[in-house]
């Protein structure tokens, strides 16, 4: 084991809000607000919010606990506990190392969007075809990504406390209170159309908030469960060995239990406000099937919200575009401490060596995928039946397909080899009480496995499968 002095965040407030900063990203603001939508609203978020303290807790408090009571990262923590498990450590690294190289790819577009903001041609953003036209050029998206990544590499070069703390200090604050600016503003919005009929943002958060039970089927209910649990763990930044970083920096007087929740709660406050902006506003100006989902609703559907709004709009979109870029930086600096940690482990480098070189490999990398929307482009269709770009083949390959994987991987590994004692002890460590101490337990031995069994199945398209040849 590491025997070296650590670094570590100063108490419990630098972690919470640095692990915060990685799980409040693009998944909170362009994922959750489509998915409510799309599943039923109200039903969606109780469903959401009942997994997020059962479920996404039990991967919470294992890749926090792994760290903390190894000390290390995901490559050598599973090594350490258990030297037959260290391939798990292995599987875990690749995520974001394969994450890394489009995150700042997206980083990059953010930048780029809020850049057209402030030089005061938002209503160029809102015109057919500017994203398509930006992203398949040759060099502005490589010059925006690197300059996302820049920013990145400088947080992680200047240390925990130093660079991803303070970091994370100064902006997650911010962050809060842009999203909360926003939110109030659309609920305020009203718009009358040709016909003289009126929609207000207030109908907008009653779409957003009643549970709609219309044709919710048994297999319609467990469509909706999976997409709530496959949004729950990418939101909160488990499986990916990124907690497990961050849990080895979390000193031993810290009372995980209570931060952890303080996580598990934050992340989903920001993204019931995101859907609090997002939902009321496209609803107002393009009603209830204006919703799209990912790049399209960040890049497309929502610029001609803002164009929509006029004058007004285009200082909206400026505080959108900000927010959501401080949102993918806290990320993208969690994702790349981890590969820059798990490299000082291994090569026992110097953090300042170790941020230079693994800066330059994603920024190599990065070029690659920002290539793959002109010199490399190609459609392929992945088994959920989406076509997709190498971007999105990347994303598919880390989120859908490793992550649910890992998580099984890591329960059966928890739950029944090493045993929960392992990680209740650790979270008892600092002499403070592990509530949901019974839930964990039960939650990590028999209901995460078997769920992530399903949900792994569902997205290697193995139902899809099924069902196409029952037909
Ligand atoms: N948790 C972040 C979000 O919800 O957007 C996304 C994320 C961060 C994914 C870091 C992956 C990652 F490595």
């Amino acid at each position: 084991m590491n025997t070296k002095k650590k670094s570590s965040f100063s108490g419990s407030l630098g972690f919470v809000l640095a692990a915060a900063g990685s799980a409040v990203g693009v998944g909170n603001i362009w994922r959750f607000p489509y998915l409510a939508a799309k599943d039923g609203g109200g039903l969606f978020i109780l469903i959401y919010i009942a997994l997020v303290f059962t479920f996404g807790f039990t991967l919470l408090v294992t890749d926090v606990a792994i760290g903390r009571r190894t000390k290390t990262n995901a490559l050598q923590a599973f090594g350490v506990i258990h030297p037959k498990w260290k391939f798990l450590g292995y599987i875990t690294f690749l995520v974001p190392a394969m994450i890394m190289t489009y995150y700042s790819v997206i980083g990059g577009w953010i930048a780029k969007y809020l850049f057209t903001y402030l030089t005061m041609n938002g209503q160029e953003a809102a015109q057919d075809g500017y994203f398509t036209s930006f992203i398949t050029s040759k060099a502005a998206p490589i010059v925006f990504m690197l300059l996302f990544l820049a920013v990145t590499a400088f947080v992680v070069y200047s240390g925990v406390e130093k660079g991803i703390e303070r970091f994370a200090r100064i902006v997650m604050p911010g962050l809060f209170l842009l999203i909360i600016g926003i939110a109030v503003y659309s609920l305020t919005l009203r718009v009358e159309d040709g016909n003289g009929s009126v929609r207000t943002g207030l109908q907008g958060l009653v779409v957003y908030l009643i549970p709609n039970f219309d044709g919710v089927t048994p297999s319609r209910f467990l469509e909706i469960l999976l997409d709530a649990m496959s949004q729950i763990f990418f939101s909160l930044s488990v499986s990916m060995g990124i907690m497990i970083t961050y849990g080895s920096y979390v000193k031993k007087e810290v009372n995980l239990g209570r931060s952890l929740g303080q996580i598990e709660f934050f992340d989903t406050f920001v993204a019931l406000l995101a859907g609090l902006m997002i939902i009321p506003a496209v609803y107002v100006f393009f009603g209830t099937e204006g919703m799209a989902s990912g790049p399209s609703l960040m890049f497309i559907s929502l610029p001609k919200v803002f164009a929509e709004m006029g004058a007004f709009g285009m200082i909206i979109g400026l505080v959108f575009f900000l927010m959501v870029l401080f949102a993918t930086l806290t990320s993208s600096v969690s994702i790349l401490e981890t590969l820059v940690a798990n490299c000082m482990d291994i090569f026992h480098t110097t953090r300042k060596k170790t941020s230079l070189v693994i800066g330059v490999v994603s920024a190599a990398s990065s070029v690659v995928i920002c290539m793959g929307y002109n010199v490399l482009y190609f459609e392929l269709t992945l088994p959920n039946g989406q076509t997709a770009q190498l971007l999105d083949v990347m994303d598919y390959i880390s989120n859908s397909f490793l992550m649910p994987f890992i998580s099984l991987l890591t329960c059966i590994f928890v739950g029944w080899v090493i045993k929960p004692k392992w990680i209740c002890d650790e979270m008892e460590a600092s002499g403070h009480k592990f509530g949901r101490k019974k839930l964990y337990i039960v939650m990590i031995r028999y209901v995460v496995p078997v769920m992530m069994a399903v949900l792994f199945l569902q997205s290697a398209g193995v139902f899809t499968m099924l069902k196409s040849l029952l037909r």
